[in-house]
């Protein structure tokens, strides 16, 4: 009788034959994997789980395995501790959220990397808002203030908000990692979170818009793009447009820190601006002649 696992096998080997060093797992096939490994070790298949998106259930997978891995006998060590189920508990939004932020906290996966310092920032702002803001993990100033963006980049965050007529408690600020990426003697300097750290929280990030349900998210730099949309482009070609992630609109804009980094310029500033008037014009914002007219070239 030919098994499952042996279809699989094959599977395996002629895609490794072609060259092929990962697959791609969803949900539902990480559930028949994990039945065909309990069954193959004597045991009950765990109940099935509900289908993804549910918004009371995350899972954080590891990285996808090169095939090899699927097919060794087990003993190596894996890189990346094996999948977590996050649950959110609670019934209003922030009840959620707080729920999301007492399981961060003592994320064994995030805990396993032990690239990551030990001072949480979350996220800040209102459950209920409409815009949800997405940069790459606190920095120096967030770590000691607790909150995201509270340092320079975060004084341009919030006078972007400004300009939009909005105020921080009116949105909701986030970041990919919640946690400040360590580094060799480190003082003030900041590192960007890597692939992994970025892994491990994702399944947060999903959560907590899928709380929200705001009707648009910001991503706010390259990394956050990546992060959030799993394109690996630049912000130039990624910017201007409207992307989407499980149903919910996403909007791709330079990082803050970029324009404090191009000296400000204007077209910079511009560009931003004009991703910004776009978010306004989807959340139904009242836009004024002189807010469309913001860092135009004079004429
Ligand atoms: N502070 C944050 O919280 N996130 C960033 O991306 C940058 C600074």
């Amino acid at each position: 009788m030919i098994r499952p696992v042996d279809v699989l096998l094959e599977f395996l080997q002629a895609e490794q034959a072609r060259g092929v060093t990962h697959v791609h797992l969803d949900e539902a096939a990480r559930v028949s994997l994990r039945e065909i490994f309990v069954r193959s070790k004597g045991g009950q298949a765990p109940p099935p789980r509900p289908p993804s998106p549910d918004p009371t259930v995350a899972s954080v997978a590891p990285p996808p395995k090169p095939a090899e891995d699927l097919l060794d006998d087990g003993n190596d060590v894996p890189s990346v501790p094996a999948a977590t189920e996050l649950v959110v508990g609670g019934g209003t939004r922030a009840e959620k959220l707080e729920s999301l932020k007492r399981q961060a906290k003592n994320w064994a996966p995030a805990k396993a990397l032990g690239s990551l310092r030990d001072v949480m920032v979350f996220s800040e702002g209102n459950p209920d808002a409409r815009i949800m803001l997405v940069g790459e993990a606190p920095r120096h100033q967030d770590e000691r203030e607790g909150k995201p963006f509270a340092g320079p980049a975060g004084q341009k965050l919030t006078d972007i908000l400004k300009a939009m007529g909005l105020t921080r408690e009116e949105v909701y600020i986030s970041n990919l990692v919640k946690f400040r990426p360590s580094a060799p003697r480190q003082t003030t300097n900041n590192r960007m979170p890597n692939a992994e750290e970025v892994a491990v929280f994702l399944p947060f990030l999903r959560a907590e818009i899928q709380i929200i349900r705001p009707t648009c998210v910001i991503a706010l730099g390259e990394k956050a793009a990546e992060g959030l949309l799993g394109l690996a482009e630049s912000v130039a070609n990624l910017r201007g447009t409207w992307h989407e992630l499980e149903g919910t609109a996403v909007r791709v804009t330079y990082h803050p820190s970029h324009l404090m980094q191009s000296g400000g310029d204007q077209q910079t500033k511009r560009q931003i601006w004009e991703d910004m008037l776009a978010v306004m014009e989807k959340i139904d914002l009242p836009i004024s002649t002189k807010q469309q007219g913001y860092f135009l070239p004079k004429a």
